[in-house]
């Protein structure tokens, strides 16, 4: 009991504090943006000073938004890679 107590005292902070996990591959992400997602506007969106988005979860429901936008119909597992590509390399929520 005594070992299970000091597991579970280990645990809590790991997963309190832990980054935020996005499962996306960013590669194949970088490349569905270069050629569905510069139309309109270009990576400054991600980098001015009053971009909108301020979490992850904004940023997945934006990805989503401009992807229907789009009519790619890219699947979830399309749309969370860009999520990756575009946290990875602009937005970098944790
Ligand atoms: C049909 C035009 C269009 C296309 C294509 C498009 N977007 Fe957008 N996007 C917009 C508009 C309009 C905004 C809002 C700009 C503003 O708020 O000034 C925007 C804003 C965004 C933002 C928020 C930027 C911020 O302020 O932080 C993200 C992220 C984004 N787009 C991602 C994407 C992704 C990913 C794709 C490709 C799947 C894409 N967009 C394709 C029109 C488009």
């Amino acid at each position: 009991m005594i070992r299970f107590t000091l597991v579970i005292m280990f645990m809590i902070p790991a997963f309190t504090f832990a980054d935020t996990i996005l499962f996306g591959d960013s590669k194949n992400g970088g490349k569905l943006h270069q050629t569905s997602c510069t139309a309109c506007h270009d990576s400054k969106v991600y980098t001015r000073k009053d971009r909108k988005i301020r979490s992850i979860n904004g940023l997945e429901g934006r990805v989503e938004l401009c992807s229907i936008n789009l009519n790619t119909h890219y699947t979830d597992e399309q749309n969370s890679d860009i999520v990756k590509y575009l946290n990875d390399n602009y937005y970098q929520f944790k």
